[in-house]
């Protein structure tokens, strides 16, 4: 959750730190600091708040020196303040860390080193750690070594990086638990290592991923990797696919909204490469099913989030396109009970960041029970690629907002395919209804494109409804997870309470609520059945004084008096309509936000890879 970066080259490691930690403050940004060896020892600069106000210290102090840490911080133990920023130092000061992680057994270390005289000066787990490093220094073990036997007494899932001051040309990095990436790349001119990808692929795309269970010692030329117990590894390269210039804001205001509107090309990143409609085919190459598809007997899609609200639409293609009973699981809720399991259960896991905690436990959950486990994922290399037995990337690129929006569409876009595939192997779809499917989501991307043309209104309704308190979103069929979607996007970035429910739920409950001051946003989208219902659902509100937001196609002949606002995305093929109908919502909440002067890509208390349960 944290972000954790270590630099060691010919480059000053003080702003060479910051940049990276400004690439990796989406994970966290209640405190920030680093930490640099300097001719005149180890010298950290931390606070509370964000690398903007880390910038200023770190430049006044002018520190001189090109090997060092640093951290950008998600609180877990220890409230906001400069005390708990990291890193934290040793019981000598001689070494510090950054670590990304919760300790569960904290207390218990804490008793045993405050038992031997030691003090400390935060209320965080990160600084025992530090002192459990310095006590294994003080018995003579190297520092990639006090480092793996530190960790070895760890309850939890960490990554931890160690500056040394008798060490100036090496930092030691090390994992354990199935949280928390780490990543290292080499140029000509350095090593850098980082939580995650992005703060690595502006220096190289030849990476290497540490593992869980691992310690390795980074040099300026080489990284060396050995597991807890000290055999070593042999790890080798992978090539990040990434652009580092895709990460920028490229002229946008913010990057969410530069990634509401990548997503006709992301789409088709992640549907084109592998569809062609002359001939008619589809063929997933990296993608291989971890058993026979005709020996399936159903899917369990497990995900957090966003992800989840995208299996929910997913679970529903498998279920109509690839006729496979499939349901879907919020994973931290499944990780604890999921419920009978065999090898006739596909587990499908679905993360943009592949590092959600919640889903690594769901997962090992699953392999416990000896259940094949796919994953839909987008950051390559990420802990999800490595645990599934079989991995479909979204291509989507990387998305740096919080609030996911172009991934929730590519997730989208890699079910589909899937259950098309599946669809296939397993003998559910006529030649016919294959092709017409195809050509659906192939014409996806150009539908998505247009739906973006709804922004001017989208922005003016925002103007109009930036005041009010609570919202409710509703839809049916696959309107409902658009419209819990839709809630989630505003409640993540604009802070406003919002709700999202099933339509034909209405009656049982939450018509209760409909007065002039709880707007409702309808989703009315899905085929014509289910849509006639929904817009009985909105008829219900505004014959209560409720007023209606309606979402709806292009093509629907409405009642002019039906809702106060009409906004008209294109039609589509029933099973198209959720990626055309998220549009206009995230570009709801995304214009309420910046209405309401809030920070739209960091929003508060959250951080977008969450690697903590
Ligand atoms: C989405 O806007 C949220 N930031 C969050 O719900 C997210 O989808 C969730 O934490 C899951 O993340 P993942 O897809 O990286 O696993």
């Amino acid at each position: 959750m944290c972000g954790i970066v270590g630099y060691l080259g010919e480059r000053p490691a003080a702003s060479t730190i910051l940049d990276g930690l400004r690439a990796l403050e989406y994970r966290g940004y209640d405190s920030a600091g680093l930490a640099v060896l300097t001719p005149d020892g180890l010298e950290v600069r931390r606070c509370a708040g964000r690398i903007s106000d880390l910038a200023p210290l770190v430049e006044d102090a002018h520190l001189t020196g090109s090997i060092g840490v640093g951290h950008t911080r998600w609180a877990t133990h220890g409230a906001v303040t400069d005390d708990n920023a990291h890193p934290h130092a040793d019981a000598s000061g001689r070494l510090v860390i950054v670590h990304n992680g919760m300790t569960d057994n904290v207390d218990e270390l804490r008793a045993e080193l405050l038992a031997d005289g030691h003090q400390f000066s935060s209320e965080t787990d990160t600084e025992v750690i530090a002192h459990l490093i310095g006590v294994e220094r003080d018995r003579g073990a190297e520092l990639p070594d006090a480092l793996g036997r530190a960790l070895q007494r760890l309850v939890g899932a960490h990554s931890v990086a160690v500056l040394a001051a008798d060490e100036p040309d090496m930092l030691a990095a090390g994992r354990i638990g199935a949280a928390g990436g780490l990543v290292v790349g080499h140029n000509g001119c350095g090593a850098i290592l980082a939580s995650d990808l992005p703060a690595v692929v502006r220096h190289t795309r030849k990476v290497q991923i540490v593992q869980a269970g691992e310690v390795v010692s980074l040099r300026r030329r080489a990284a060396e990797f050995r597991r807890l117990d000290n055999r070593p590894v042999t790890r080798g390269l992978i090539t990040v696919p990434w652009d580092p210039v895709a990460a920028a804001k490229a002229g946008h205001r913010h990057f969410m909204h530069k990634e509401i509107h990548e997503q006709p090309e992301t789409l088709a990143e992640t549907i084109r490469p592998r569809v062609t409609l002359d001939p008619p085919e589809l063929r997933l190459d990296d993608f291989r099913l971890p058993t026979d598809a005709r020996q399936i007997d159903r899917a369990v899609i497990v995900a957090s989030g966003t992800s989840h609200i995208a299996g929910m639409v997913g679970a529903r293609y498998l279920r109509e396109l690839a006729r496979l009973p499939a349901a879907t699981e919020i994973a931290s809720e499944f990780a604890y009970a999921p419920g009978p399991l065999t090898r006739r259960t596909l587990v499908i896991a679905v993360s943009q960041s592949g590092e959600t905690a919640d889903v690594l436990v769901a997962v090992q959950r699953a392999h416990a029970a000896g259940a094949p486990v796919a994953a839909l994922v987008n950051t390559v290399g990420s802990e999800l690629t490595r645990m599934a037995d079989a991995v479909l990337p979204l291509h989507a690129g990387p998305e740096v907002s919080v609030a996911a929006t172009k991934t929730f569409t590519s997730e989208l876009g890699a079910f589909y395919l899937l259950a098309c595939q599946l669809a296939q192997q397993r003998g559910a779809c006529t030649q016919a209804q294959f092709e017409r499917r195809i050509a659906a989501i192939a014409h996806a991307p150009i539908a998505v494109a247009r739906a973006l043309d709804v922004e001017p209104q989208v922005e003016e309704l925002a103007r109009r409804f930036h005041r009010c308190k609570n919202f409710l979103f509703l839809g049916r069929g696959l309107g409902h997870p658009v419209a819990l979607e839709g809630a989630l996007k505003l409640k993540e970035i604009s802070y406003i309470h919002a709700e999202g429910f099933a339509a034909g739920e209405l009656k049982h409950g939450p018509i209760a609520l409909i007065d002039p001051d709880m707007p409702v946003v309808a989703v009315a989208l899905d085929d014509d059945d289910v849509r006639a219902k929904t817009l009985n659902a909105v008829a219900q509100i505004r014959s209560r004084d409720g007023r209606v937001i309606l979402v709806a196609s292009d093509a629907d002949d409405l009642r002019g008096d039906l809702a106060e606002h009409v906004v008209r995305v294109p039609r589509t093929a029933p099973l198209i309509a959720p990626l055309v109908g998220v549009v206009p919502l995230q570009l709801f909440a995304y214009h309420m936000a910046v209405r309401l002067g809030l920070d739209v890509d960091q929003p508060r208390n959250l951080a977008k890879s969450v690697t903590v349960e």
